[in-house]
C-alpha cells in the first residue's frame, strides 16, 4: 500500500498477507530458505534508468514475498549505481524490514583500474565488499560471491578471503558463480575445511544453456550447496515478448545490453515452438520456462530481471502451475535438441 505525504512522496507499507504469495525452498542442505522467485538487479536500476519504476518493482517484490534481492560491484550502469540506488530506496522503504531481506552482492569482474579492482585476489574482494556496503547504507551483506574464477590467483587465497569475509561480520554466508563443476567442487571443498561452508552456486541456467546439467548440479547436490539460476528467462527470449518479432523498448532492440537481435532472430523457431507448448498448458511461455527450472529439486531459486513490477507478478504466478506431464517434457526436449 502506498501513502501520499504532505510533500507528495508516496510512503510505503507493505502488504500483511506478502508471505501467503510465495513459495520458499531450502538451499542445499543449509538453515536459509529462499523465496522460488528471486530478484535481480543487474539491469533497469542503474542511474540511466527510472528510479521510481525501481521503486515500484523492488515494492512489488516485497509485496509478494520476494524477499531475496541480488546485486553486484558492478551492476548500473555506470558500475556501482545499481547498489547506490538499491541503498536509497531500502534506506526509505526496507530499513524497519532489514531482517527480513536476504542482500547479496558479489565481486570478481572488472570494476576499478589497476591490478586491484578485478578477478579473485584477498586485496580485491575484501575492499570491494566494503565498498558495495557503503554504496548500500548496509552494515552486512546476507550473502557474498565470488563473481567468476580466477584462473591466475590461487583458489586457496580467493576462498580464505570468503572465509575472511564472513568471521569479519561483512557476511552472513558466502557463495560462487560461473564455476565449472570441477572447480566449483574444489572450492566447496576448502571452504567446507576453512569452516564456512558454501551456501550457493549462481549459475546461468535456462530451456537454452543447459551446461549446468553436465556435472554441476550434481556436485551440488551431492555436497548440500543450493543453485541459483540466472537469466531464466534468456533476458526476455523465452517470453512472449519476441514470438511476433522485437518490440521497441526491449532489450533486444537497446545497445549495451549483452542480448543480440541476432540471437533472437535464430531462436525464433525454439521460441514459437515452446510458446505452443506453453499455451497449451494454459500459461505464458516465460511461466513455463520458470516452472521447467524449478522441477528439478537441486534448483533452489529462480533469479530473474524485470522492468516493470507488471513482469513481475507475471512471474511471481508461474507458481500456481509448476506440475508437467511425461508427455509435456518429452515435447519440450524435442524443440530443445532441435
Ligand atoms: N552471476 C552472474 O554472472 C550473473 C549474470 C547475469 C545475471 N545475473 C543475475 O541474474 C539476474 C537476472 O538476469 P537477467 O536479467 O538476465 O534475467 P532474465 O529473467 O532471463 O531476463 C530479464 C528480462 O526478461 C524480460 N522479462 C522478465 N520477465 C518477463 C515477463 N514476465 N514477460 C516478458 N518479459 C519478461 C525483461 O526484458 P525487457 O527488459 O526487455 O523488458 C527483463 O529485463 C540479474 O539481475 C542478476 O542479478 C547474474
Amino acid at each position: 500500500m502506498e501513502i501520499n505525504d504532505k510533500s507528495g512522496y508516496k510512503a510505503y507499507l507493505p502488504k500483511d498477507d506478502r508471505y501467503a504469495q510465495m513459495s520458499y525452498k531450502r538451499c542445499g542442505t543449509s538453515g536459509i530458505q529462499l523465496p522460488m522467485i528471486s530478484l535481480g538487479l543487474w539491469h533497469n536500476f542503474g542511474h540511466a534508468d527510472d528510479l521510481l519504476k525501481g521503486q515500484q518493482i523492488l515494492r512489488t517484490a516485497f509485496d509478494h514475498g520476494i524477499v531475496h534481492f541480488d546485486l553486484a560491484n558492478n551492476y548500473g550502469p555506470p558500475y556501482g549505481s545499481a547498489e547506490t540506488n538499491f541503498g536509497r530506496l531500502f534506506r526509505d522503504d526496507f530499513q524497519s524490514h532489514r531482517d527480513e531481506l536476504f542482500i547479496s552482492s558479489k565481486a570478481g569482474y572488472d570494476m576499478w583500474p589497476g591490478p586491484y579492482g578485478n578477478l579473485g585476489s584477498r586485496k580485491y574482494l575484501v575492499s570491494s565488499l566494503d565498498q558495495s556496503l557503503k554504496r548500500m547504507n548496509l552494515d552486512y551483506v546476507d550473502l557474498f560471491y565470488h563473481h567468476r574464477p580466477d584462473p591466475d590467483t590461487p583458489l586457496e587465497e580467493t576462498m580464505s578471503a570468503l572465509d575472511f569475509i564472513v568471521r569479519s561480520g561483512r557476511a552472513l554466508y558466502v557463495g560462487i558463480s560461473n564455476y565449472p563443476a570441477e572447480l566449483a567442487k574444489k572450492a566447496i571443498e576448502i571452504l567446507k575445511d576453512l569452516g564456512t561452508p558454501c551456501l550457493i552456486h549462481q549459475a546461468r541456467y535456462s530451456m537454452f544453456d543447459r551446461w549446468v546439467e553436465d556435472g554441476l548440479l550434481d556436485v551440488l547436490g551431492d555436497t548440500g550447496v543450493g543453485c541459483i539460476a540466472f537469466s531464466p528467462l534468456e533476458q526476455g527470449m523465452l517470453t512472449n515478448k519476441y514470438v511476433k518479432g522485437i518490440p521497441e523498448g526491449s532489450r533486444a532492440a537497446k545497445s549495451m545490453t549483452y542480448l543480440e537481435k541476432e540471437t533472437v532472430e535464430k531462436n525464433l523457431p525454439k521460441i514459437k515452438a515452446l510458446h505452443e507448448i506453453a499455451q497449451s498448458r494454459g500459461q505464458s511461455l516465460s511461466d513455463m520456462a520458470i516452472t521447467w527450472l524449478l522441477k528439478d529439486k537441486r534448483v533452489t531459486s529462480v533469479l530473474v530481471g524485470v522492468s516493470s513490477p507488471e513482469q513481475l507478478i507475471s512471474n511471481v504466478n508461474a507458481l500456481g502451475n509448476a506440475d508437467f506431464t511425461s508427455e509435456e517434457l518429452a515435447k519440450i526436449k524435442q524443440v530443445l535438441k532441435s
